[in-house]
């Protein structure tokens, strides 16, 4: 069936001109498959007499196009070409061969004739006219991960996807691997990536989670630096995803009350994804077809859905992409960081989107510092901390010492006010008072010009968040001050530079331990983020914060009535501007077999289908 998207009878009446008609590509399905067809074919195929006896009925003929290198075995063809997610044994009903060695003996049928532009092994259709479209799969975002699905216009702007499947969510298209090849220009060829929601793409609209400003502005004209690099590199856009209303922290469910929170796939489904990031974490942890996803992390909203779901997640130094076109929360401390199931494509996808302002370099501290390690294997959780430090330690030949940040920074600042006080309303105030400076100042201004003086409806968090910032007196400037504080103490201790390895330590603390958030619990008044804790020392001192997923540990389930697992993941930090030497250290221990890739499915360490249903990926 082909979908054709015509002007609106209003325009066409008014200008009294002929109906300008194209063509948004089309959908077929293939042995009940579903594929999305880009709407310009790749290629034509000239001289191909085969094709008249191919078109019984429909319009379009599956075939695939294979290199012949030496002999045409189609056993081995069809056994390397099934571990893509795309092609199927549908596409053998013909086949192109490139190359020279044409087959003598082969039981499909061999389409000859010339492509017009050359074309890259996998899965291809073709029509009477001899015009080759690729094939691109829909899957159903059946976990609602994602806002809007994205595919690329080829002129640098994108639209959404025409096309649907079953599984109640939209459809998200994906490209075969088997076109791509990755080069030094193109390190992302073919890598599949899905855009929190804050982020701007040209030719699509914005959410920020708030359907007001979805409606309110144009679709966007510009793209985000973020985003615009790992496209550059080569990434495939597959589509913007689910964020919490303007990147502050919610939980399921009473918290989302403008979109519905991305479902976890881990456990028993229904433990809450964590945020800002929520689709990008419940995205990359269910989906097999999705490669990578683009969080940003202000107060923990990449490590956080991360930790939760088992990933490779990280809040990279302060200021190494420039954020423009993107929602601020607070700029002083906004980072966009990547989610990831597998570490070697994590740093890939990092190396292109931070460019030089990263370094990979491979001489490592000798010296760890972990922050309340557990001691004791008495839970599952801790013994796989308590391995893993081991591991690490091991790996490094390094020392490890334990470090108390509270005690230490009494102990060298004896005339300053404890941490915990200097630091308590440093976070909530800055982002209240940049955001609403920045974002709620405009958004209320020209939704009230639009709809005569009305307010738009924000969710109670960020309405709790800026009405309490609109009562302090403290500046930006005062928090800066407080942050700076910090910085400069961590920079000289346990966070400091080294010149012959980056960073002088290592430090280690825990990140999530298997403990639940029901998303099905009913919620306290919503809150200001006040207070102190590990995972604020990366936002004040700007250094990068990298998630790792460690395994997984039981608990009894209230949902199921049955044992389910949840992941336990570490945090690594290091001294800023140390984010190279940290993804290679990762990628390092990877390779020795002390982490492992996360799975998609149900259990980042056995995979499995998501308990919400079976077959997930045989459609
Ligand atoms: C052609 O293929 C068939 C089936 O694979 C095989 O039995 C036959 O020997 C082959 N013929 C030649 C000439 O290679
Ligand atoms: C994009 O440009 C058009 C034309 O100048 C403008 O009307 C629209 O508001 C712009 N979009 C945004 C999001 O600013
Ligand atoms: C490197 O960082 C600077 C400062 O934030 C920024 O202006 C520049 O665009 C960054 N480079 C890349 C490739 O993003
Ligand atoms: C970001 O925006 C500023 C101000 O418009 C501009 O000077 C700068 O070049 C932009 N940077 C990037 C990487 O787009
Ligand atoms: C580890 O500590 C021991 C004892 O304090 C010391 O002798 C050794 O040099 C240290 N090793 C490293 C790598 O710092
Ligand atoms: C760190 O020291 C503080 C006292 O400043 C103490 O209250 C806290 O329990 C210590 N933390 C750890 C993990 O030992
Ligand atoms: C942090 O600030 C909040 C709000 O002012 C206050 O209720 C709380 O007691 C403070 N905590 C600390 C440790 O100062
Ligand atoms: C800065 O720290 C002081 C304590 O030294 C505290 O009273 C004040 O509230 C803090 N201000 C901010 C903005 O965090
Ligand atoms: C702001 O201060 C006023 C007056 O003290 C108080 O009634 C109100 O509840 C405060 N608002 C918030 C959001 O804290
Ligand atoms: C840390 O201190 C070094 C000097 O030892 C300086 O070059 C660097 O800029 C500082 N980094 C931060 C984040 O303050
Ligand atoms: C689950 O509950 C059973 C029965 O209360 C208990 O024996 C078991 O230790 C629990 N398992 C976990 C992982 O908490
Ligand atoms: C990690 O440490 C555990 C416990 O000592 C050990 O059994 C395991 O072999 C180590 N893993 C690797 C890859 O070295």
């Amino acid at each position: 069936m082909g979908l054709l998207r015509a002007l609106s009878i209003a325009s066409f009446l008014a200008s009294n001109v002929r109906a300008a008609v194209s063509s948004t590509g089309f959908t077929v399905s293939l042995t009940d498959v579903d594929y999305f067809l880009p709407p310009k074919p790749v290629a034509s195929l000239v001289g191909c007499e085969e094709i008249k006896s191919l078109f019984h009925d429909g319009l379009f003929v599956p075939f695939t196009v294979v290199k012949a290198d030496g002999t045409l075995d189609i056993a081995s063809i069809t056994t390397s070409y099934a571990k893509d997610d795309v092609w199927q044994e549908g596409f053998l009903e013909a086949i192109y061969v490139l190359g020279s060695n044409k087959p003598a003996n082969v039981s499909t049928i061999v389409l000859s004739g010339t492509a017009s532009s050359e074309l890259a092994p996998g899965p291809y259709f073709i029509n009477a006219a001899g015009q080759v479209y690729e094939a691109w799969r829909l899957f159903s975002d059946v976990q609602g991960a994602f806002t809007e699905s994205a595919i690329a216009n080829g002129d640098g702007s994108y639209s959404v996807l025409p096309a649907g499947t079953v599984g109640q969510k939209q459809a998200i298209a994906v490209p075969s691997r088997l076109y791509f090849e990755k080069t030094a220009e193109k390190p992302l060829a073919g890598v599949r990536i899905g855009i929190k929601d804050i982020y701007d793409i040209k030719g699509l609209r914005t959410s920020n989670g708030n359907r007001a400003w979805y409606w309110l502005y144009a679709p966007a004209n510009n793209t985000a630096p973020p985003v615009q690099n790992l496209i550059d590199a080569g990434a495939i856009i597959v589509g913007k995803m689910i964020t919490s209303q303007f990147a502050n922290g919610e939980t399921a469910t009473a918290d989302w009350v403008d979109y519905h929170e991305a479902f976890n796939p881990r456990g028993d489904g229904y433990q809450d994804t964590s945020s800002s990031s929520s689709g990008g974490g419940a995205g990359a942890a269910s989906y097999a077809w999705l490669d990578i996803t683009l969080g940003s992390d202000t107060g923990g909203s990449v490590r956080g859905p991360s930790q939760v779901q088992g990933l490779y997640g990280n809040r990279p130094s302060h200021g190494l992409v420039s954020l423009n076109h993107t929602m601020p929360l607070s700029p002083v401390l906004d980072t966009p960081g990547l989610l990831a199931r597998n570490p070697t494509l994590w740093m890939s996808a990092a190396q292109a989107m931070y460019g030089p302002n990263i370094t990979i370099t491979d001489t490592y501290p000798t010296k760890i510092k972990t922050l309340a390690w557990p001691t004791s294997p008495s839970k599952v959780a801790n013994k796989l901390l308590i391995d893993f430090l081991g591991n690490v330690t091991d790996f490094l030949h390094a020392n490890v010492s334990a470090f108390n940040v509270t005690a230490s920074f009494s102990q060298d600042n004896p005339n300053l006010a404890d941490l915990t006080t200097i630091m308590n309303l440093t976070y909530a105030l800055l982002i209240t008072k940049q955001q609403t400076e920045l974002v709620r100042k405009p958004f209320y201004a020209d939704y009230a010009a639009k709809h005569d003086g009305r307010l738009p409806f924000v969710n109670p968090v960020p309405l709790a968040r800026w009405g309490w910032g609109d009562n302090q007196t403290l500046t930006v400037d005062e928090g800066i001050a407080n942050k700076t504080v910090f910085m400069n103490w961590a920079n000289k201790t346990f966070l400091a530079p080294s010149a012959k390895t980056c960073s002088d330590s290592l430090v280690m603390y825990v990140g999530s331990t298997a403990s639940t958030t029901y998303r099905n619990a009913y919620l306290k008044e919503p809150g200001v983020p006040f207070g102190w804790s590990n995972s604020r020392i990366s936002i004040m001192s700007e250094a990068p914060d990298f998630v790792v997923p460690l395994g997984e540990a039981p608990y009894n389930s209230t949902i199921t009535g049955h044992v389910e697992y949840l992941p336990v993941t570490a945090n690594l930090m290091a001294a800023k501007g140390c984010d190279g030497m940290l993804f290679s250290l990762i990628k390092g221990l990877y390779e020795a077999g002390i982490l492992k890739e996360s799975l998609a499915g149900k259990s980042g360490v056995t995979g499995g289908e998501i308990l919400l249903r079976r077959g997930l990926y045989e459609y």
